[in-house]
């Protein structure tokens, strides 16, 4: 049984590591001529960035072939020394990059240790449900609820790679973050006039592309292509063209505009009624507060950061 004797929650500057982790993400990279691989760590208590650089010796071509060496969502032994790097803590790996030639056969490991899951992901699913089975309109029910279902991985998958919800069932937990949030914009604010069912339709599609975006590999999600070739908006205003014609034109025009420009005034289009401000608003906040949160959890008690490592703004520990 291959020992965890280190995991994530406990790593601070200075510790020396030797212990399995999972890699759900790995990124070749370029500096000052040479090469280093960018590594997604994780275990049951968090995810954790690591550079692989090698030994003086090992030069560009060496760390790009191990680099294709590396499949994503198994798990490796890393052995390295935690050090700050831009204000944040990372694993670095020199002369142990041996140990990344093998994946630990899982039959070595207790599985549990390894997968982060921090979402009671069958709590969510069921508010959720809930959520769209409170849409009163028809169409816009069944439209919302069929492209949820279609979406194959939308209750299990993360909402990225490595930022916000970035863990199993995290795209669904942003989803009913979002939801909520919109919906306390529309009952919060006076006046808005919003179209609840629009609003809550919109919300819950507005990420739906993410969906289609990742893959389950090994014990971890792999990241698809058509995520940074494509985009998800992209990929999730192709789904919901299926499904013209559940409503009204209107409704439906409104809908897809709430999915197109929830990424705010800096997206290609920006959002131009109440209900696509809330839903962008809301995503923000979703994201926002769930980068910060686990940016402030990294540090100790008067501890400080001028950029954390997801939310890139300034975090302090009180
Ligand atoms: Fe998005
Ligand atoms: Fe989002």
């Amino acid at each position: 049984m291959a020992e965890k004797s280190v995991y994530v929650r406990d790593i601070r500057e200075g510790l020396q590591v030797d212990s399995p982790f999972v890699i759900d993400a790995a990124e070749l990279r370029e500096k000052r001529g040479g090469k280093y691989i960018l590594l997604t760590l994780s275990d049951r208590t968090g995810r954790q960035i690591c550079r692989v650089w090698g030994t003086p010796e090992s030069d560009a071509a060496a760390i790009e072939a191990l680099y294709r060496t590396i499949r994503t969502g198994e798990i490796y032994r890393i052995r390295g020394y935690a050090k700050i790097f831009n204000g944040n803590c990372e694993i670095n790996v020199n002369d142990g990059i041996s140990h990344l030639l093998n994946p630990v056969p899982l039959s070595d490991v207790n599985i549990d240790d390894y997968i982060y899951a921090p979402v009671d992901c069958a709590g969510v699913a069921a508010a959720l449900r809930r959520v769209i089975g409170s849409i009163e309109d028809d169409g816009i029910r069944r439209l919302t609820a069929s492209a949820v279902s279609e979406a194959e991985g939308f209750f299990e998958v993360p909402a990225a790679v490595f930022r916000h919800h970035d863990y199993v069932g995290g795209l669904a937990e942003h989803t009913l973050e979002t939801v909520r949030l919109a919906c306390a914009c529309a009952d919060t604010v006076a006046r808005t006039a919003m179209n609840r069912d629009v609003l809550v339709g919109g919300a819950v599609l507005h990420d739906i592309g993410k969906a289609l975006c990742f893959r389950r590999q090994g014990i971890s999600f792999a990241v698809l292509p058509d995520y940074d070739l494509i985009g998800h908006t992209t990929v999730g205003m192709n789904l919901l063209s299926r499904y013209r014609g559940f409503t009204d034109p209107a409704s439906f025009a409104h809908i897809l505009h709430i999915v197109q420009s929830h990424h705010g005034p800096h997206g290609e289009v920006a959002p131009r009624t109440a209900e696509a401000w809330a839903v962008h608003l809301a995503d923000r906040a979703s994201a926002l507060l769930r980068e910060v949160s686990d940016d402030v959890a990294e540090l100790a008690s008067g501890e400080g950061r001028k950029k954390g490592s997801r939310s890139g703004e300034p975090v302090y520990r009180f």
